[in-house]
């Protein structure tokens, strides 16, 4: 991102989150255009950064959006993208939530249990209409990823197994109040190798062959997200190869591919921008007090994930004294835990008061699992686009935080 990072954090304070809304444009065609030749849908998982604008630039591009609550759905909904682009996901939808999404006529509901089946069946009988479900089956495949982000073994909560799958296509097959037009699968995120990919496409599309055997006839194969990214030294997928082998796994299927990507388009669009408030030594020990933290990028602490730290010094210094050099250090954030923190043994040179870093890959999975811990506001969110900074969302303020409890009759607690 080539931007004045002295001018942006005056103007919209710090810790900021800037994405860079071309990169988004690059990432997303050089996706879309892996599928050439192909029917495809990018639907966009909302969870990895949930921003109206970044939704909106990516519809405008063409993206669906894959939702895994209503909240999601309304988000999509409200930033543009079509109907008929919005696929509904999620282990636990509400009756209230399985309701909207049939009202709102969206793609369609991607089932996780048969319970959850008869769940949709009942609301659309209830509604006198036909869901369109896809089900999502758990191949039992390793993706070798971070245990916390792998979600296509059986040990997992995700997705039915084959059997099942079997068994309820056909139970919704004969059901007039369900629809059975797609199939879906994901093994996990940040993936980073091919074969978990080629071998659950492989397990699916011969479960699709199964199907359309017995006249079941599945128009969309959604092999969701994943798509693994650089944070550090990490060799990706590229997406020629990913494409090459789901069509090869659906080689004679006449389906839509459907893809979720939500990393893949936006960690490296994102980062995070902090100010340096104090240096400190604990018996010899460096630490880089900022003044983002957990709250605001919790993936350091909770997957101990790596994100690369940049300095940008603000004031003026003699250069090439011996004290410049760089020395190990650990970035923390101001909240009371041990786990609040960027990175440790950064290598970073000697910081002042007011000088910032630079946290890269956090546009996806930045923002969305940001919190008020510690009664800290959100930070504010601006695009880069073309070079020009918009503000996406406002700072958040204490007045903010405190709204909904203030809105609550208080009088009981008053003398
Ligand atoms: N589709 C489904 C059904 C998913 O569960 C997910 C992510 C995606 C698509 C998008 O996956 P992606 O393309 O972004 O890998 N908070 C974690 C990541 C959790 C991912 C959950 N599911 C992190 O910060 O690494």
């Amino acid at each position: 991102m080539k931007i004045d990072l002295k001018s942006l954090t005056q103007k919209y304070d710090t810790p900021l989150y800037l994405y860079d809304f071309d990169e988004m444009t690059t990432r997303y065609e050089e996706l879309k255009e892996a599928f050439e030749g192909h029917k495809s849908l990018i639907s966009y998982a909302v969870k990895a950064n949930s921003n109206l604008a970044v939704i909106r630039h990516l519809a405008q591009m063409g993206a669906g959006a894959d939702c895994v609550s209503i909240g999601e759905v309304k988000r999509a909904l409200t930033a543009g993208v079509e109907r008929y682009k919005i696929i509904f996901s999620g282990v636990g939808k509400r009756d209230e939530e399985i309701e909207e999404a049939l009202k709102r006529d969206i793609l369609m509901l991607n089932l996780e249990s048969e319970a959850e089946m008869k769940r949709v069946e009942l609301v659309a009988k209830e509604l006198g209409k036909e869901a369109r479900i896809s089900i999502r089956v758990n191949p039992n495949i390793d993706p070798k990823t971070h245990p916390y982000i792998s979600t296509g073994l059986h040990e997992n909560k995700f997705g039915v197994e084959i059997d099942m799958a079997k068994r309820m296509y056909i139970y919704a097959k004969k059901s007039a109040h369900l629809n059975p037009v797609g199939i879906h699968f994901h093994i996990g995120s940040q993936l980073t190798e091919l074969d978990p990919i080629r071998e659950a496409s492989m397990i699916v599309a011969d479960l699709v062959r199964n199907l359309r055997a017995i006249d079941i006839d599945i128009k969309f194969f959604d092999v969701g997200g994943g798509l693994g990214v650089v944070y550090k030294d990490e060799t990706t997928i590229c997406p020629r190869d990913y494409t090459e082998v789901i069509f090869e796994a659906t080689r004679g299927l006449d389906v839509t591919l459907l893809c979720e990507p939500g990393r893949y388009l936006m960690a490296n669009a994102g980062e995070l921008v902090t100010r340096v408030l104090y240096e400190k030594e604990n018996a010899g020990k460096r630490f880089v007090v900022v003044d983002a933290a957990m709250n605001d990028l919790i993936r350091p602490s909770l997957y101990d994930a790596y994100h690369n730290i940049e300095a940008v010094r603000m004031g003026k210094r003699d250069a090439g004294k011996a004290s410049e050099k760089n020395v190990p250090a650990d970035v923390v954030g101001p909240i009371c835990e041990s786990g609040d923190f960027f990175g440790k043994n950064v290598n970073l040179p000697p910081l002042e008061h007011d000088d910032l870093l630079v946290i890269h890959s956090a546009g996806a999975y930045g923002f969305t699992m940001a919190s008020n811990y510690n009664t800290r506001s959100r930070a504010a969110e601006v695009a880069i686009v073309g070079g020009a900074d918009h503000c996406i969302r406002k700072r958040e303020s204490f007045e903010d935080q405190v709204a909904l409890e203030l809105a609550c009759d208080n009088s009981w607690q008053k003398k």
